[in-house]
């Protein structure tokens, strides 16, 4: 035992001794190590908001064009102005009482009920709001159905074969709740009701144009 004489410690029970080691050096970098990294990773994801939580890993999954804003108002120890990530998109994400709604009513990400089958829509008129629901669509899902609605990732909007009813209330539905199995998210929560709404009213604006470059029809014949 004479090795350990140094860290035996000076008390004794019943002939029990106690030794104090030193934990080896490299235990100890480790720990110091996890510790810093424990740091930065709460400063890259909690303070400055600039790494992706798994909320936003799954819109972004769901969505390759998502891209998230730092909540508003966020001041690092009150002092930093609100901090921006480089893909900042004003209209890209939820407001915190968006995201607090969300959390505690059951909107956007946690959509457990949908509104029942006798919820109707009327078809759009208003130019000035299918204009308005043209806009949000170049922005949200032009990447997917094509400038023109023609067709890409996601399916043709301009022809007469629809995969889930071309009649405003199933179009502003297919918007609002997505198809997330399929790469179609719910647009709930990103956009607000009024939007969805006109860019449903748009989607519908452009049945029977022929784009060039048109996908090939998906789904069932509806009436022209
Ligand atoms: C990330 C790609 C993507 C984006 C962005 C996207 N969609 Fe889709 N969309 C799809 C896919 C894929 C489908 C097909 C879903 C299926 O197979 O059931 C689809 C289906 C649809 C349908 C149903 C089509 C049918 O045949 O019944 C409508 C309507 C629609 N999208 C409208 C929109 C609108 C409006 C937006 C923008 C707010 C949008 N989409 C954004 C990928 C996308």
């Amino acid at each position: 035992m004479a090795e350990y004489k140094d860290e035996l410690l000076d008390h004794e029970y019943d002939g029990i001794k106690e030794m104090d080691n030193d934990l080896p050096r490299w235990w100890l970098y480790l720990f110091y190590l996890s510790i810093i990294w424990a740091f930065l990773y709460m400063v890259y994801y909690h303070v400055m908001d600039i790494g992706y939580l798994q909320e936003d890993e799954y819109r972004k999954e769901m969505n390759p064009a998502y891209v998230r804003v730092a909540e508003g108002g966020n001041k690092l120890l009150g002092v930093l102005s609100e901090y921006r990530s480089p893909y900042f998109n004003p209209r890209g994400d939820l407001t915190p009482r968006e995201r607090y709604l969300a959390q505690h009513d059951g909107s956007p990400l946690l959509v457990m009920t949908r509104e029942t089958d006798t919820t109707t829509y009327e078809l759009l008129t208003d130019a000035m709001l299918i204009a308005s629901g043209g806009e949000a669509f170049q922005k949200s899902c032009s990447q997917c159905h094509g400038k023109l609605g023609e067709g890409g990732v996601g399916p043709n909007l301009t022809d007469y074969y629809w995969l889930h009813g071309a009649d405003m209330t199933s179009v502003v539905k297919s918007v609002k709740y997505g198809y997330p199995t399929k790469g179609m998210i719910s647009w709930r929560g990103t956009l607000s009701e009024e939007e969805i709404v006109n860019v449903a009213g748009y989607v519908l604006s452009l049945k029977g144009t022929s784009p060039p470059n048109a996908k090939a029809p998906q789904g069932d014949p509806v009436a022209e």
